[in-house]
C-alpha cells in the first residue's frame, strides 16, 4: 500500500485552514449597489422581476443610500425613472430631471462617505427605450447623441454625481463626456467606461425596473456574445478616451472577458452582475433549488476571481455584511 505524500486536502480541513488559504476575497468596499428612483411615488414600490429590489421614492432613496453607506460598500450607481418620456430623452439634461433631483438628495445625505455615480445613458428617458437618440429613419444617430450625453454628463456633475457611467455604447462616448466635463471644470469627476457591454437576454428584469419600453434589440451597439478580442479593442479605446474604470457587463457569462480585460489594463476593471443573473438566483432559491446565500458568494466570488476589483450588484449591502468577518 503506497501513500500520497502530497495531500491538497490538508489546507481543507477546517474553516480557519480554508480562510487562512483563500486566495479570493471580498471586501465591502469593493461592492458597489445600483438604485433605481422612481418619479412621483410617495413608497417605494417592488419590482416584481427583481424579488427583494425596489423603485425607490426621492425619501427612501436617501434612506436606503445611508444603510448601504453603514453596510460598508464602496459606491452607488443611480438609475432615474422618469414620469414623462420622449424622443430625446430630455429628461436626462434637465437638472430637475428625476435623476439629477435624486442625485444631490445623495450626495447631500451621503456625497462624503462614498462614491456617489449615476447611470449616464438615455434609455430610461427615451420614449422608444434606445440608448441613443434617433435618425429620421428610425437608426440609433451615434453622433446626434454623444452631444446629448455631453449635456447630460454635465447636469449630473452639477448635481454633484462623483463619477458617470458611460453605459450607452455609442462610439466615441467617453471622449466626448470627458470633453464636456472638462470644458465646464468638472475635471475632478471620473468617468466609469461600461467598455465591453454585451447585447444579453439578462438584462430582461432590468426593463421592467426602469419601466422600458424598448420594442427590438440594441444589437446595433451592444456587443455580440460571441467577440472576446472585441472587448479588448474597445476597452483600449475608451482608455484613450480618457476612461478611468473600465467595466465588463453582464458578469457571470463573461468572465473569461473579465479574465482578459484585466491582464490587458492596468487601469481598475469593475463587472456588473447585471439584473439577469440577479434573479435568477432569487427564483431557484425561492424555488427551493439552490442555497441562496451560497450561491450569492459563489458568484461574487468567481467573478472577483476572474479579475474584476470592483463589482456591481444588487446584492452589495447584503453580501457586505455575508463577508464581513470572513
Ligand atoms: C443602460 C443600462 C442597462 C443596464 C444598465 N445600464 C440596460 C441595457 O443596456 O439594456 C442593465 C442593468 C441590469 O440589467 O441590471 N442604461
Amino acid at each position: 500500500m503506497s501513500y500520497p505524500t502530497v495531500r491538497p486536502r490538508r489546507l481543507r480541513v477546517s474553516a480557519p485552514m480554508r480562510r487562512l488559504v483563500a486566495e479570493t476575497r471580498i471586501h465591502p468596499a469593493q461592492l458597489v449597489l445600483p438604485m433605481f428612483v422612481r418619479e412621483g411615488l410617495d413608497e417605494p414600490k417592488p419590482i416584481a422581476s427583481m424579488p427583494g429590489v425596489v423603485q425607490h421614492s426621492r425619501d427612501s432613496l436617501r434612506k436606503a443610500a445611508v444603510e448601504a453607506v453603514q453596510a460598508g460598500v464602496g459606491g452607488l450607481m443611480l438609475f432615474g425613472v422618469p414620469t414623462h418620456k420622449d424622443e430625446v430623452g430630455s429628461g436626462g439634461c434637465d437638472p430637475d430631471g428625476i435623476l439629477n433631483a435624486a442625485l444631490r438628495d445623495v450626495v447631500s445625505e451621503v456625497g462624503d462617505a462614498t462614491v456617489v455615480m449615476s447611470d449616464l445613458c438615455l434609455d430610461e428617458f427615451t420614449s422608444h427605450g434606445h440608448c441613443g437618440v434617433l435618425a429620421p429613419d428610425g437608426s440609433v444617430d451615434n453622433d446626434a447623441t454623444l452631444a446629448v450625453y455631453g449635456d447630460m454628463a454635465v447636469a449630473q456633475a452639477r448635481a454633484g454625481a462623483h463619477m458617470l457611467g458611460t453605459s450607452g455604447m455609442m462610439d466615441g462616448q467617453v471622449g466626448a463626456v470627458r470633453k464636456a466635463l472638462d470644458a465646464s471644470g468638472f475635471t475632478d469627476v471620473s468617468i466609469l467606461a461600461y467598455a465591453a457591454k454585451y447585447a444579453s437576454a439578462f438584462y430582461g428584469p432590468f426593463r421592467e425596473a426602469v419601466e422600458s419600453s424598448l420594442e427590438g434589440d440594441r444589437k446595433t451597439y451592444q456587443q455580440d456574445g460571441g467577440n472576446g478580442r472585441e472587448a479588448i479593442r474597445e476597452t483600449l479605446l475608451d482608455l484613450a478616451e480618457g476612461a478611468d474604470i473600465v467595466m465588463v457587463k453582464p458578469a457571470g457569462p463573461y468572465l473569461d472577458v473579465i479574465s482578459d480585460v484585466r491582464a490587458a489594463v492596468d487601469v481598475p476593471v469593475a463587472a456588473y452582475q447585471i439584473s439577469g443573473e440577479y434573479s435568477m438566483i432569487e427564483v431557484a432559491a425561492a424555488n427551493g433549488l439552490i442555497d441562496r446565500e451560497r450561491g450569492i458568494l459563489e458568484t461574487l466570488t468567481s467573478i472577483r476571481r476572474a479579475g474584476a476589483d470592483i463589482v456591481l450588484t444588487y446584492w452589495a449591502v447584503e453580501a457586505a455584511g455575508l463577508v464581513s468577518g470572513r
